[in-house]
């Protein structure tokens, strides 16, 4: 074994001795992991890294990660602590993940991912509280008899009180608004929506400032990026629900924008982002670009490296514009390698390029940089 390698397989040793992360016996639902970085991706390590362009900026760089996907995966747990200061679990904190039951949590996972971060010094985001995606069954079911409103305060205390301190900010509420719903306001008719009422939002601020008086309290949501009429009312619709929440002094300290952009989309990416990120600057709050890939289905062409150069440019177009603010705190992908993106679950049949695994995030199957990581990082020196 050259000296190289063994620094490197010990070092991934020491990871695991280290990592708070116990492997499991299932392997996830890919191929087996790559076993090592490749050698040409010393270049982008320590100062080269997503974390040190984006710490000399200001900003923070991080990823989505699922924790059981980690916990099998030490190529992919030294790739994360090598390249971001800040995770997010991707599924395990919400509602389905935590709440078997009503009398029951579940934090195997949570905990596993915080133990891991803290072991790595990385910060972890939380995410999220209340989303009308992730309720679960025996709520649904059972909600004519509950009271809601205490459940939802209880669960907020219980979860955002076990990680008092430990967590850079919390997504509260997650897509509250849908103007499609014709609501008053452009709120969502969701499940919380239905059986509370409007001021489960407030509520929801109230109760997570009451279990953590210091972590930072966002407000989370898509379809916020393009230049178009549909997202444009979004962005009031998000911008008034903002004011509102101030007004009533209800606790909010950032804005997310989930930032899942597309290439070869014909709309654009401009004046409208620009001017929604200087709004929330100027009530105060940071910005967080809280789940970033970019989603190519629409590309016409097969070329892999043709591909990559768009999806690069459609990061970095996107980037120039949302980093140009100095509100703009956080930039975190939805994954990590195109091993491992939601946009690629599901049946693919409806889709413009069936059966065509999607190259969306910053890292390749095996755990190269692509050309999206060179974007990614030029936009952060272009800061
Ligand atoms: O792990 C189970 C597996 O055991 C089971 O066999 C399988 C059968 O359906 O389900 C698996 O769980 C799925 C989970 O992803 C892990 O793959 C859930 O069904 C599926 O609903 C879940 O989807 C997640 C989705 O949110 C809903 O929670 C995606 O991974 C996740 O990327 C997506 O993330 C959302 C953000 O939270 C909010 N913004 C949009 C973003 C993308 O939709």
């Amino acid at each position: 074994m050259k000296r190289r390698e063994f620094l490197r397989s010990s070092a991934a040793a020491m990871l695991v001795a280290g990592s708070g992360l116990q492997a499991r016996a299932d392997t996830g639902r890919d191929a087996p992991p790559p076993r090592a970085l490749p050698l040409e991706a010393e270049a982008v390590r320590g100062r080269h890294s997503l974390h040190a362009h984006a710490h000399k900026h200001g900003l923070l760089a991080g990823a989505a990660v699922v924790v059981h996907v980690l916990q099998n995966d030490l190529a992919l747990q030294r790739l994360v602590t090598e390249q971001y200061g800040i995770l997010v679990p991707e599924n395990e904190l919400k509602w389905r993940a935590l709440r078997p039951s009503l009398n029951q949590f579940d934090f195997t996972e949570s905990d596993a991912l915080f133990s891991f971060a803290k072991a790595h010094h990385l910060q972890v985001r939380g995410h999220t509280l209340v989303w009308h995606n992730s309720v679960p069954d025996w709520l649904k079911n059972e909600s004519s008899q509950l009271d809601l409103r205490q459940l939802l305060i209880d669960h907020i205390h219980a979860v955002v009180g076990r990680y008092r301190g430990c967590v850079h900010s919390w997504d509260v509420v997650n897509e509250a608004i849908l103007p499609d719903d014709a609501q008053q306001d452009g709120l969502r008719r969701s499940f919380w929506f239905e059986r509370i009422g409007p001021d489960y939002i407030e509520l929801a601020f109230r109760a997570a400032r009451e279990a953590d008086p210091h972590v930072r309290l966002t407000y989370n949501d898509y379809g916020v990026e393009y230049d178009n009429p549909e997202e444009s009312a979004r962005r009031a619709s998000v911008l008034a629900l903002l004011h509102r929440l101030q007004q009533r002094k209800v606790p909010i300290d950032a804005l997310g924008i989930q930032s899942h952009i597309k290439a070869g989309s014909p709309s654009s990416i401009g004046k409208g982002l620009a001017d929604y990120i200087e709004s929330a600057r100027q009530m105060g709050l940071e910005v967080y670009l809280t789940e970033m890939d970019v989603n190519e289905d629409d590309l016409l062409f097969d070329e892999v490296s043709q591909r990559d150069l768009v999806i690069a440019r459609t990061y970095r177009d996107y980037l120039d514009v949302a980093l140009a603010n100095p509100a703009v705190k956080a930039m975190l992908t939805w994954g990590v390698s195109d091993r491992q993106t939601w946009l690629n679950d599901g049946p693919t049949h409806h889709r413009k390029q069936p059966n065509r695994p999607q190259r969306s995030l910053p890292f390749d199957r095996e755990y190269r940089p692509k050309n999206a990581f060179f974007a990614i990082r030029d936009s952060f020196d272009a800061r």
